[in-house]
């Protein structure tokens, strides 16, 4: 009876270890395969993410199809990088831009509307402002900037009347890097001035004037992907900086580049972003871009009197590239376009063809209306009932939102807000 017992329980644990080792190596195998599965995608995303986010007007190379997920795995996608239900608005196209940028910059002083550097292709940046005349729908000025500016990636504010700083950036084409360097323009008289460099370099911070300070926060770190979390600020005034250097602020919750910095009611918003960036390929003589990992947010955070960071609903979705792409109109924050999460498979990049509203009334977001097409780091501006944007790298159709053409082409649509 013992030995039955026995030779039962011997033969129960041996059948019980097959079956162990038979699932240890089955989740092994999974896991080998999963490992495989993603080191395979993330090369592929890699060695395509050039083509697909940049200007390929090889006919042979866009028709590449990205690897199918297998059905079971779709249902389980999140749909983050999808298209928002929205009306469709008319837009009258109006006299494109002398030339076309991603990453460009723009300020608007009343009527006039200043459109700064950014890249014409990976190879090209830009180095001089365009200025559109929104009363005579013309670009009616063209003027250089300083040789030691940046050309993308920057902090800019104004104002409101007459001057616009430009604060730290990437110098040069490809993924150079960054100089601290801060520059004031006087619109008036179109002369440049420094003021006292950032105590770091930084990658398209959040900036913004704010109760008589030049506020920057955020942004990518020296090596163009890991996010800064810093808040600085400087007194300035006419255009002059009234201290010798930066002062120390409260840091930013979440760092990170591209983001919307307003100023509006007497309170400091930044809206969207996101945390990592393309890096320079190590050892490459010009800095050549690789794409590296990167999260697209869709937060919104407040700062007033307090100088306590609040937090407020998020976009609908979340947004990159927008530092330029809003406009203040009747205490609603308008924002157009963006980038946003990479496809969960295919990894490509999603652009954003939407048109947000954050009423600042109800602190609530909606979706109002759809560009002429998905575009990222568009240029924003609104005159006489008008919203207009120029510029930015668009899609590749109505029915592919992968990154493709950069334009200079300027729309504006008679805006009517409930
Ligand atoms: C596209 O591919 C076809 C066939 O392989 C070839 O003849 C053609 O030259 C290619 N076009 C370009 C622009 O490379
Ligand atoms: C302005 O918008 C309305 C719809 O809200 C449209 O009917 C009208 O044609 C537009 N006007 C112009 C000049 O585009
Ligand atoms: C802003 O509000 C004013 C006054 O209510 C209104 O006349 C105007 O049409 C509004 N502007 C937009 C863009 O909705």
């Amino acid at each position: 009876m013992a030995t039955t017992t026995t030779r039962f329980h011997q033969k129960h644990t041996s059948s019980t270890k097959i079956i162990i080792i038979f699932f240890l190596s089955l989740s092994t195998f999974i896991a080998i395969v999963f490992i495989a599965n993603t080191i395979f995608h993330s090369y592929s995303s890699t060695s395509l993410s050039i083509a697909s986010n940049w200007i390929v007007d090889n006919p042979n190379t866009t028709t590449i199809t990205p690897p199918q997920p297998p059905l079971e795995v779709k249902r389980f996608l999140s749909a983050t990088f999808a298209d928002l239900p929205a009306p469709q608005w008319n837009w009258e196209q109006m006299p494109s831009a002398p030339v076309p940028r991603l990453d460009g910059y723009a300020i608007q002083i009343l009527n006039l509307f200043y459109v700064f550097s950014g890249y014409a292709n990976l190879d090209h940046v830009h180095s001089h402002v365009d200025v559109y005349d929104f009363t005579s729908n013309k670009w009616v000025e063209r003027f250089d900037t300083p040789k030691e500016m940046a050309n993308s990636h920057l902090g800019i504010a104004t104002d409101g009347k007459r001057y616009i700083y430009i604060v730290s950036g990437q110098y040069g084409p490809q993924c150079r890097g960054p100089t601290a360097i801060v520059f004031v323009l006087d619109t008036k008289t179109t002369t440049w001035n420094n003021l006292p460099p950032l105590p770091f370099p930084r990658y398209a911070p959040a900036t913004q004037l704010w109760r008589g300070r030049l506020h920057v926060m955020g942004g990518s770190k020296e090596n163009r992907h890991t996010p800064g979390l810093d808040h600085w600020s400087l007194a300035v005034k006419e255009g002059k900086a009234l201290e010798k250097q930066w002062r120390t602020e409260i840091p930013i919750p979440r760092g990170g580049p591209h983001r919307a910095c307003i100023v509006v009611n007497d309170r400091l918003y930044v809206i969207g972003g996101q945390e990592g960036d393309f890096m320079p390929k190590p050892g490459s003589p010009i800095f050549k871009c690789s794409r590296r990992l990167e999260v697209v947010y869709g937060d919104v955070y407040m700062l007033d009197e307090e100088m306590k960071w609040k937090v407020l609903p998020p976009m609908p979705k979340p947004n990159s590239h927008i530092e330029c792409a809003w406009v203040i109109v009747n205490n609603s924050i308008i924002i157009t376009g963006g980038t946003t999460e990479k496809h969960p498979v295919t990894k490509r990049m999603m652009l954003v063809g939407e048109v947000f509203q954050f009423n600042l009334d109800t602190m609530k977001w909606s979706v109002i209306g759809k560009l002429p097409y998905r575009v990222k780091t568009t240029l924003a501006g609104f005159w006489d009932g008008w919203l207009y944007f120029t510029s930015g790298q668009r899609d590749r159709g109505p029915d592919n939102p992968q990154p493709r053409k950069v334009v200079g082409e300027t729309w504006r649509t008679n805006l009517s807000l409930s």
